[in-house]
């Protein structure tokens, strides 16, 4: 069984092919052209996917040595994600599968950030918790089968890799910010600076608070001291980091706690985070929890977790038609 994906939902354009349930290509194009503006321009991310899809679905089919007349279905993302980026994909897998006469898959994004576990070994057995953390979604996963999940705990406002980019900024750091504040904060002191932890009722999150108290700080520290910023990056960067991780893991430990499940997995862009990274593993230690953190690769957008996704639908015979559009605000 032979599966094309395809990714567009942000800022990659991206293409896999799965056979018989294993990755065999994962092309990303990723689009360089939003890190002069600060942030995805969505206008800009629809163009750049018009010019990529092509030569990255070539490159997935080619790479994965699967002839277009040998697929099975084209799997596409529906959403969630910006309309127009969304509609690049969308338009070309339905093309894709009317021209070949094959079935659509239409798959969630976010739900396909979990799946990303089954790409490679070791894998988490149900039912697991997935911390789903990228610059558009701060969500705890309730992970009852491949294709079951419920959201049990998500962020109210802003998603917290919004809130890395968006620190970063206020720190004159390029888009996204949020490797290069992991990067600093490796040299930084994590409490050289105490940020207030915003806390939510049950297991919802909210990061806006903590991005208005880092703004404050800062705008207060550079009237006292003009290089501030630059003399105390480090410090800065790490303590932003700390407190972060601090909001994300105590909703997780209380997750765990409630829900008695022990099988732990993160996924999504910040999932590359070190420091996130190190606080899980610790985390395990003392809770005895079995933790699963995915393939760097596999973490940030890519279509092989679209792929992965639509591999379980395929297999429970759940196909789309050409009357297929985007939601951009999908939910799980
Ligand atoms: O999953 P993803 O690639 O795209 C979305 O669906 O949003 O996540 C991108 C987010 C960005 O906010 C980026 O700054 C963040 O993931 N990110 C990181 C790191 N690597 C990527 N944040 C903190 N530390 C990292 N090492
Ligand atoms: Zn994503």
């Amino acid at each position: 069984m032979n599966i094309l994906a395809i990714e567009s939902s942000c800022d990659e354009t991206s293409a896999a092919v799965i056979v018989n349930g294993q990755i065999a290509s994962n092309v990303i194009a990723t689009q360089l052209i939003h890190a002069q503006y600060g942030g995805v321009v969505p206008e800009l991310a629809s163009r750049a996917h018009q010019q990529h899809i092509l030569p990255v679905v070539t490159k997935a089919l080619s790479d994965a040595k699967v002839a277009k007349i040998d697929l099975d279905a084209v799997a596409f993302t529906k959403g969630p994600g910006l309309l127009g980026a969304l509609l690049v994909g969308t338009s070309f897998a339905k093309a894709m599968a009317l021209g070949l006469g094959i079935p659509l898959i239409e798959v969630n994004h976010m739900q396909a950030h979990v799946l990303a576990h089954f790409i490679t070994a070791p894998q988490p057995s149900f039912p697991f918790l997935c911390l789903t953390v990228s610059g558009g979604h701060t969500q705890i996963v309730r992970v009852n089968s491949p294709l079951a999940m419920e959201v049990i705990g998500q962020t109210k406002d802003d998603a917290v890799g919004e809130a890395f980019d968006k620190t970063a900024k206020l720190l004159g750091l390029p888009y996204p910010g949020g490797p290069l504040i992991d990067r600093y904060a490796k040299e930084g002191n994590p409490l050289a600076y105490p940020f207030p932890l915003t806390e939510m009722p049950g297991l919802d999150y909210s990061f806006s608070g903590i991005k208005t108290s880092i703004l404050y700080f800062l705008q207060k520290q550079v009237q006292q001291e003009p290089e501030f910023i630059p003399k105390n990056l480090a410090d800065i960067c790490a303590s932003v980091q700390h407190t972060l991780i601090e909001i994300l893991m105590n909703k997780l430990k209380r997750a765990s706690r409630e829900t008695g499940i022990k099988e732990i997995a993160i996924a999504g862009g910040v999932s590359a985070n070190s420091g996130l990274r190190k606080a899980l593993v610790e985390l395990a230690h003392k809770h005895q929890w079995k933790t699963y953190i995915p393939d760097f690769e596999y973490c940030t957008d890519n279509a092989a977790m679209i792929a992965m996704a639509a591999h379980y639908k395929f297999l429970a015979g759940d196909f789309a038609d050409q009357s297929a559009s985007p939601m951009p605000r999908m939910h799980l």
